[in-house]
C-alpha cells in the first residue's frame, strides 16, 4: 500500500479524497483539498487536463460547463472544452459557485498551483490522466511540471505521488518515461490479463461495484514493476457498509468523496 506495507495483521485502507474531499467543498479545486486536510485526510485524487495553450489544469470533465460558470462568461464558445480555452480564460472562471455560495469565487487550479499548495498542506497526490487520448503527449507534460516543482525527487516519487488513468496505453508511457514513478490503471481487467497490466503498473483500481475478495486476491498475487504486489484502490465508496464490505475483501485503498466517513468506518481497532 501506499504508506505503509501490508504486514499480516490487516490494516485499514488508505482512504482517499476524490477530487479532493468533493462531499464537502467544490470538486478538483483548492478548497477541496483543504476540505480533505482538515479532516486528516493524507491523499487526494484528482484530474487532469490540458489546455488550448498546453497548461496542465485539475478539472474533471473535458468541458468547463458543469462545474464553473463558463456559459455566462463565454456564451459563444459552446460547447467549452478545456482544449478550446487558453489558460488565462480559465483563470477567469468561477469554479465553486455551483457547488455553494460560499465557494464563490474558488478557481480552476493550474496542476502547478495544486501541487505547491500539496506541498504547503503536505498532502499526497493520486494523479489522473484524464481522457488522454484528447491530448497527445501529456505524459510527458504532466512529467516535466512534476519536475519542475520538486515531486520527481525521491521523497515524492517513494511516499507522496501515484498517477492513474483509464488509459492503459498513458500509464504504459508514463511508466516508460519515468519508471521511477508508481502508476495505477483504472478499470478491472480480466484476471488472465492482469500479467500484461503488472509490467507497468503498481496499482489495477477498480469501480467497488463487481468487486470481489477473490479477484482482490488474484490482483494481490502479482508483483507490479517495482517488485512489490499489485495493490487495490477502489472507487468510489461513499457510504460506511460499502466501506466496510470492500475493507474486508482487503483492498489497499478507497476513494471516496467523504473519506472521513470512510475512515472512519474502517479504522483498525
Ligand atoms: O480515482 C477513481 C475515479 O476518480 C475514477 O472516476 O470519473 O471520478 O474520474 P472519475
Ligand atoms: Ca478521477
Amino acid at each position: 500500500r501506499a504508506d505503509a506495507p501490508r504486514g499480516a495483521a490487516a490494516q485499514a485502507p488508505v482512504p482517499v479524497a476524490h477530487r479532493g474531499a468533493s462531499a464537502y467543498a467544490p470538486e478538483n479545486t483548492l478548497a477541496a483539498v483543504d476540505a480533505a486536510h482538515e479532516r486528516g485526510i493524507a491523499w487526494v485524487e484528482n484530474d487532469v487536463q490540458r489546455t488550448k495553450d498546453g497548461e496542465l489544469v485539475v478539472l474533471h470533465d473535458d468541458n468547463l460547463a458543469r462545474t464553473t460558470n463558463v456559459e455566462q462568461l463565454f456564451p459563444g464558445r459552446s460547447p467549452w472544452k478545456v482544449a478550446d480555452f487558453t489558460a488565462d480564460e480559465i483563470a477567469l472562471l468561477d469554479a465553486g459557485s455551483w457547488f455553494a455560495p460560499r465557494f464563490a469565487g474558488e478557481r480552476v487550479p493550474t496542476l502547478e498551483q495544486y501541487l505547491r499548495h500539496l506541498d504547503r498542506t503536505g498532502q499526497n497526490l493520486l494523479l489522473e490522466i484524464k481522457k488522454p487520448e484528447l491530448y497527445p503527449g501529456i505524459e510527458a507534460d504532466i512529467l516535466q511540471e512534476l519536475r519542475d516543482e520538486g515531486w520527481l525527487d525521491r521523497r515524492h516519487v517513494r511516499d507522496k505521488l501515484i498517477v492513474q488513468s483509464f488509459g492503459a496505453d498513458s500509464v504504459r508511457t508514463l511508466h516508460r518515461l519515468a519508471p521511477a514513478v508508481k502508476t495505477g490503471f483504472l478499470g478491472a481487467p480480466a484476471v488472465g490479463d492482469l500479467p500484461d497490466y503488472a509490467e507497468f503498473a503498481d496499482q489495477i483500481n477498480p469501480p467497488h461495484t463487481g468487486l470481489s475478495a477473490e479477484y482482490v486476491r488474484e490482483v494481490h498475487a502479482l508483483k507490479g514493476p517495482h517488485g512489490k504486489p499489485l495493490e487495490v484502490f477502489t472507487w468510489t465508496v461513499n457510504d460506511a457498509a460499502t466501506a466496510r464490505r470492500v475493507a474486508g475483501m482487503g483492498v489497499d485503498g478507497i476513494i471516496s468523496n467523504n473519506p472521513d466517513v470512510v475512515r472512519d468506518a474502517t479504522r483498525s481497532t
